[in-house]
């Protein structure tokens, strides 16, 4: 092989190289964006309609499914709250529990929770996550 073709396919594997480095740092910026993205731009949180004003009469609750979520759902004299459904203590549902003014009765052990603050009564470390209420018209939206 004559010093010439040698040169050539050494430069060739070289140029080969240095595009492959050089699509790879492309590549790697491009996806560093995305990631830098990605935890920057979260979803904006929506109200969704959960249930109709009508559905829960003062003093009620019940439990609702959104966004493959379960929520407990408050009348309390007229006003709407609503909390995770689950239970801090095993989980119980506290959408079936029993609602005496803000306080809900866990069905299964008896834990209680203020269901504006989402703090449970005896220990207020024990907070359930609360979700923003709103009323349009007839329709009951909960800020997800
Ligand atoms: S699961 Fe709610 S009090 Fe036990």
């Amino acid at each position: 092989m004559s010093n010439k073709k040698i040169y050539d396919n050494v430069n060739n594997i070289f140029l080969f190289f240095s595009m492959a480095l050089r699509v790879n740092l492309e590549l790697e910026l491009y996806l560093s964006v995305i990631y830098i993205l990605q935890q920057k731009v979260k979803p904006m949180a929506e109200y969704l309609t959960i249930a109709h004003s009508d559905e829960l009469k003062s003093g009620e609750c019940k439990t609702v499914e959104v966004n493959g979520l379960a929520l407990a759902l408050y009348n309390v004299n007229g006003k709407f709250y609503a909390t995770d459904n689950t239970c801090l203590h095993r989980g119980g549902p506290l959408g079936e529990g029993e609602l005496q003014n803000t306080i809900v009765t866990c069905p299964w052990h008896g834990w209680q929770y203020d269901v504006i603050t989402g703090e449970n009564v005896v220990d207020s470390a024990a907070k359930l996550k609360t979700y923003e209420v709103q009323v349009v018209g007839n329709d009951v939206q909960v800020k997800i």
